[in-house]
């Protein structure tokens, strides 16, 4: 038998992590496996417990009423931008800004900053971005005519840094790239990215959506400009998410969305704009995902989250890349030794949808297809895209045989 890898060395570890989420106990069960959490991760059960408790006892709405509710609930909501602002290491509160996603953020952003580019002007992205991460600066470069700029991918599934100093030049105003590839899992140097575009003067955006259950932020070390979250992908509810800004930028910025809670007067004619954040979060919020994100950082630092990953966080990946290397006709699409926990494989000769489709029908939860990265599927010439399996914290090397004997099964039918 081959060697077993568990994600926690300590199997204790790992039952009582998988205590906390309702929906394993379930899948475990039915014998199924939830292997889609570059996608979205499950929740713990108090994420369940602050929706229940502001369904049935706070519901009401922020820095709108007057009476104990509304108070109440504005005092928790700004908390939790403290506690986020503790989480990534911001210098200020009023640096993060509450979005409904990384996608809202990022698009929020090329409207936002409109007003620094000219005509001319160059944008630098990655050949591996996620297409929320393309389209809002291609709409920018067409309405303001800049040119895009896009750093290579090589075959391994890393970025050619050696063209990030050819492509820039003194008309390259940002530099917007992820932190972890979510359709091949490839860490990229973010640290240098930023360093580098620093000394020329470029503004960054990391996004950083796939990189919040598997390394810790400090934003201020890091240096960059923005950056990007969402909260369901951090085992929050879908509907909410983050945005940081160095305050120092926010006099470039103008709002995206205009309408309630983001101003301090208005006339029939004009309008004074709060104070950022405020200024930048238009109508009522997401406040019950606000809410339960708060718990999902208290819950993750009472369990030491970071400490307990260290050293286990990429076993999963390996063990599974190890047994699906042993079936014939399988190609793992990436090769970085920098992933952690998002697997991209192929089965040769086979649509990428009907191999997903059929591990899907036997019970493993994988995503299949060009996950929203169609130019880096593109430039890999896989025109079907690839099956991911992506793995969090309470997914065990049970979850990995399933995925294997599901891709047994499946290549037995298609091939
Ligand atoms: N961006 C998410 C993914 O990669 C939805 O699946």
């Amino acid at each position: 038998m081959s060697v077993r890898y568990n994600m926690f060395k300590d199997e204790n570890v790992m039952l009582e992590i998988q205590k906390h989420f309702p929906q394993i106990q379930y899948l475990k069960k039915q014998k199924q496996a939830y292997l889609d959490n570059a996608a979205t991760t499950l929740k713990p059960q108090c994420v369940l417990d602050t929706l229940t408790q502001f369904y049935r006892e706070q519901v009401s709405n922020v820095h709108r009423g007057d009476h104990y509710l509304s108070d109440a609930l504005t005092l928790s909501y700004e908390n939790t931008r403290l506690q986020i602002q503790k989480w990534i290491q911001a210098k200020s509160a009023d640096e993060i800004i509450f979005t409904k996603s990384t996608t809202e953020g990022i698009n929020f952003l090329s409207f936002a900053l409109e007003n620094i580019f000219q005509a001319g002007d160059e944008i630098l992205l990655t050949e591996m971005e996620h297409h929320s991460n393309i389209l809002p600066w291609q709409s920018l470069a067409k309405r303001k005519k800049l040119k895009l700029k896009f750093l290579p991918v090589d075959e391994k599934g890393e970025l050619i840094l050696s063209q990030w100093e050819p492509l820039v030049n003194e008309k390259t105003k940002l530099f917007a790239f992820t932190w972890y590839s979510n359709a091949l899992g490839t860490r990229n140097p973010v640290e240098k990215c930023i360093s580098w575009a620093k000394d020329k003067n470029i503004l960054t955006l990391v996004d950083a959506a796939q990189a919040m259950t598997v390394e810790s932020v400090n934003v201020q070390k890091m240096g960059c400009d923005f950056l990007a979250f969402s909260g369901h992908k951090l085992f929050a509810p879908t509907g909410v998410g983050i945005l940081y800004v160095k305050k120092t930028h926010y006099e470039k910025l103008r709002p995206w969305q205009l309408g309630g809670g983001m101003v301090t007067d208005v006339s029939v004619s004009d309008y004074e704009k709060a104070d950022p954040p405020q200024c930048f979060e238009a109508g009522t919020p997401p406040i019950e995902g606000v809410l339960a994100l708060d718990s999902v950082l208290y819950f993750l630092s009472e369990q030491n989250f970071f400490e307990i990953i260290e050293g286990n966080k990429s076993s999963l990946l390996h063990y599974a890349e190890e047994e699906l290397k042993k079936i014939p006709g399988i190609e793992i699409i990436g090769s970085s030794p920098t992933r952690v926990n998002i697997l991209s494989f192929i089965l040769k000769s086979v649509h990428c949808r009907d191999l997903g489709q059929l591990i899907s029908q036997a019970g493993v939860a994988v995503r299949s297809g060009h996950h929203c990265c169609l130019p880096l599927m593109k430039k890999l010439k896989l025109p079907s895209g690839t099956v991911r399996a992506s793995f969090s914290v309470y997914n065990d090397e049970q979850d990995v045989d399933l995925l294997i004997s599901a891709v047994k099964k499946a290549k037995s039918i298609l091939l």
